[in-house]
């Protein structure tokens, strides 16, 4: 980074709110993640080589978050999100749509069938010739395999559904393919990553790659990692999907976010989740 985009980026934030450089650390950045006393966790590890010019590490949001939030996901009793992965296991049974079907029906036991998927989304389906989020897969078995109605892209009865289908994951490393056919919206993702944007003129690396660890008002600044997502936050007491996590960053910075379930998000979600790959799946994990 240059001096210059430095002091910009800064100055930037300090409109935002105030950035207290090297603030007062709260969080344990050494705590491990153990679930349940016996699933240990990927947080940290070694950047993949795609990233290996602009950072050597990556880490979890967990290792970001205080005392208190930790402790939540290291307990499923005490993880809120866990309520409604049982949620998404009530969907996954129910018999829906003109077909009579269930994804049960075709996909039995989620924890054989779905083991895997949350780790290696988005990815390209062959047949359809597209890049898919868990959520598009949801959808398209919905409507072409059950005759149901599609769940609204963000919403509750999706985010139950991809956190039941994370949890079965949970402790497998992230793991998405960036070469191949998923080669040109891997490097669209990429470049939106980069690309400055809003009032405030910020993009997603003037935050999560140029100041994670930093305090931005009164949130300590991860790498913005989507590894813990579906993610129950504190805040409004719900999970958060992936896409409304970015929606959310890019309005704070007063930029037009583009529409959740759109294909410039999936790309974005494809080049976020390749940043995270070697942190371990955490889903349904807690925020603030
Ligand atoms: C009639 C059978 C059928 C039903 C019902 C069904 N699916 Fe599927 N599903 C499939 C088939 C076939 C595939 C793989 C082919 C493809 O990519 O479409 C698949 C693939 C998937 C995958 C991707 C798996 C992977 O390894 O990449 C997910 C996730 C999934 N389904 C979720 C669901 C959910 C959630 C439901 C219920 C809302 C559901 N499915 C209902 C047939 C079904
Ligand atoms: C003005 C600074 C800022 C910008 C720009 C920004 N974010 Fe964030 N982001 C935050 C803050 C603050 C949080 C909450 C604390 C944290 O986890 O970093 C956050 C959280 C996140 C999280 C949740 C991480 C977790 O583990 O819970 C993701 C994912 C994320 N941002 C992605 C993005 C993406 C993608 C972009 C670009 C489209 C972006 N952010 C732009 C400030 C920013």
């Amino acid at each position: 980074m240059t001096k210059l985009t430095s002091i910009r980026t800064i100055a930037a934030l300090a409109f935002a709110g105030s950035i207290a450089l090297g603030g007062a650390v709260t969080a344990d950045e050494n705590a491990e993640l153990v679930i349940n006393g016996e699933l240990a966790l990927v947080t940290k590890t070694a950047a993949p080589d795609h990233l290996k010019d602009s950072l050597d590490e990556i880490y979890s949001g967990w290792v970001y978050r205080e005392t208190d939030t930790q402790a939540m996901q290291m307990d499923d009793f005490d993880n809120p999100g866990m309520v409604f992965v049982d949620l998404g296991m009530d969907a996954w049974n129910k018999v829906e749509g003109t077909e009579n079907k269930s994804c049960a029906s075709c996909h039995n036991d989620p924890a054989e069938s779905m083991k895997g998927v949350r780790a290696t989304y988005p990815k390209w389906n062959e047949a359809a010739g597209e890049l898919r989020t868990v959520e598009g897969q949801v959808n398209h078995c919905r409507t072409k395999n059950m005759g149901a109605e599609p769940y609204k892209y963000v919403s509750g009865d999706m985010a139950n559904m991809v956190a039941m289908i994370a949890v079965q994951s949970r402790g497998m490393p992230v793991n998405v393919a960036i070469d191949g056919p998923v080669k040109a919206a891997w490097e669209q993702g990429k470049e939106i990553y980069y690309t400055r944007t809003g009032v405030l003129d910020l993009s997603c690396a003037s935050c999560h790659e140029q100041n994670y660890g930093n305090y931005i008002r009164a949130d300590h600044l991860s790498q913005g990692q989507i590894n813990g997502f579906p993610a129950y936050r504190l805040k409004d007491a719900r999970l958060h999907q992936v896409q409304d996590r970015f929606w959310g960053c890019i309005r704070d910075v007063r930029g037009e976010p583009y529409d959740r379930g759109s294909p410039e998000f999936t790309a974005l979600e494809l080049y976020v989740a390749s940043r995270g790959n070697g942190l371990s799946v955490e889903g349904a994990s807690v925020r603030n």
